[in-house]
């Protein structure tokens, strides 16, 4: 069986890296007739956001980059669906696997559904039935036109079958716990690492670690700078540093609506480039409280058990509200900011990840392997 993997993003690349990892040991050490190649949009491109995961996580070199980058939504899109549709052709695996609702995601799988390719969705029915999200698009579109679905929760099968999608769903649990866990483990061997990341910690680990990238927080000036007051209040308020790794679209924006000159002249927040997976994962695990506007970072804050809040008006991680680790926030009320980050903060790490043990790339793979036999 030959499968074609589309990536293209920071967290795709993270949040496959376990089925890649899996099939990688299929292909070496088994009898079965397994092969499989990776196709990059290149939608991320930049070092710190692509090529130190492919490093850190031991990824083998794309077979194919489509060099797409940036670009408005459709033009971005209609690139990668035609490169990836030419590779296709050439290579006619008889799977597609995808993940989660970026633009590389929907490319991969509408390009694969018309070349009668089977598609496979990995993060299938996530919803935050917020439509003005590009991301949300994505993942309606791509469940629909998807042959094998993986949401990671009963509740995201739910959503599925609310939209009449009845067939071939199996709940898994998600990949980033594989992903964290195991990375979590390997990072804390690694000294070098440690002692290099330890230079932006305070001594006491007193930090709240932040990060922000969405669109429709990033792309709107007024909106933009609200959080930033909110965020300028909390330093205030709280008197601790707030790391932030900051997310080329956020700098850009920043510079554009002449905000950066604001944080910088705030003493406790440590603006850092994005930093890898490895330095990340100590980051988060040291927080005493993340804020974030991201997906994989609120569910890898659950996996950790530092306390979140997400800096948007929805979730399509809804789990995590309702085991306790996270809270949503409206970024304007800046009380209601304080009070959420207080609450957070005295609440008891006790809860229990939804998210699964840790196995779903190998459970994936099993469950492609036994389809493909029938
Ligand atoms: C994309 C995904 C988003 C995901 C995020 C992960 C879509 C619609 N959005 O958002 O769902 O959460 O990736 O981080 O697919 N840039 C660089 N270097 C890069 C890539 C981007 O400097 O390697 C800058 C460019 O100025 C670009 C901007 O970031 O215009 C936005 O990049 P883009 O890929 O459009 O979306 P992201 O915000 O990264
Ligand atoms: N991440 C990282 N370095 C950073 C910020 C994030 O390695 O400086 C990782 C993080 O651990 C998570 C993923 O990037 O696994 C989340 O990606 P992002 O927030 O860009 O996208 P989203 O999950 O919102 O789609």
């Amino acid at each position: 069986m030959k499968i074609g993997i589309v990536l293209g993003t920071r967290p795709e690349i993270i949040k496959l890296s376990p089925i890649i990892r899996e099939l990688g040991e299929l292909k070496n050490n088994s009898t079965k007739d397994i092969d499989y190649f990776l196709i990059h949009t290149n939608q991320h491109y930049s070092k710190y956001l692509d090529e130190i995961f492919f490093k850190e996580l031991n990824l083998p070199k794309p077979k194919y980059n489509l060099n797409v980058g940036s670009a408005s939504q459709g033009k971005q899109t209609g690139k990668m669906l035609e490169g990836v549709e030419e590779v296709l052709i050439n290579e006619r695996p008889e799977m597609v696997i995808v993940q989660g609702d970026t633009n590389s995601t929907l490319a991969g799988a509408l390009a694969s559904s018309k070349l009668k390719i089977k598609v496979v969705h990995i993060e299938a029915g996530l919803r935050s039935y917020d439509r003005s999200m590009p991301e949300e698009i994505n993942r309606v579109l791509t469940d629909h036109i998807s042959d094998y679905l993986f949401p990671p929760t009963e509740n995201a099968k739910e959503n599925l079958i609310r939209e009449g999608i009845k067939k071939n769903i199996f709940v898994v649990g998600n990949t980033i716990v594989d992903a964290t866990l195991q990375n979590i483990k390997i990072v804390e061997s690694k000294k070098e690492i440690i002692e290099d990341i330890l230079k932006v910690i305070p001594e006491n680990k007193e930090y709240f670690l932040l990060t922000l990238h969405r669109a429709e927080n990033t792309d709107n000036k007024e909106r933009l700078n609200n959080i930033i007051n909110g965020i300028l209040k909390i330093s205030e308020y709280y008197n601790i540093p707030i790391i932030f790794p900051i997310h080329p679209r956020t700098l850009k924006k920043l510079r554009e609506y002449n905000l950066l000159n604001k944080l910088g002249s705030d003493k406790n927040i440590k603006t850092i480039e994005p930093t890898g997976y490895f330095k990340f994962l100590i980051l988060e695990k040291n927080a005493k409280l993340i804020i974030t506007d991201s997906g994989g970072v609120q569910e890898e804050a659950c996996i950790l058990k530092t306390p979140c809040i997400t800096l948007r008006e929805n979730t399509e991680r809804p789990e995590t509200l309702e085991v306790g680790s996270n809270m949503l926030v409206k970024v304007e009320d800046v009380e209601s900011i304080i009070g959420a980050v207080d609450s957070m903060m005295n609440r008891s790490r006790d809860w229990i990840n939804p998210f699964g043990d840790g196995n779903s790339g190998e459970t994936i793979v099993n469950i492609l392997l036994e389809k493909y036999k029938n």
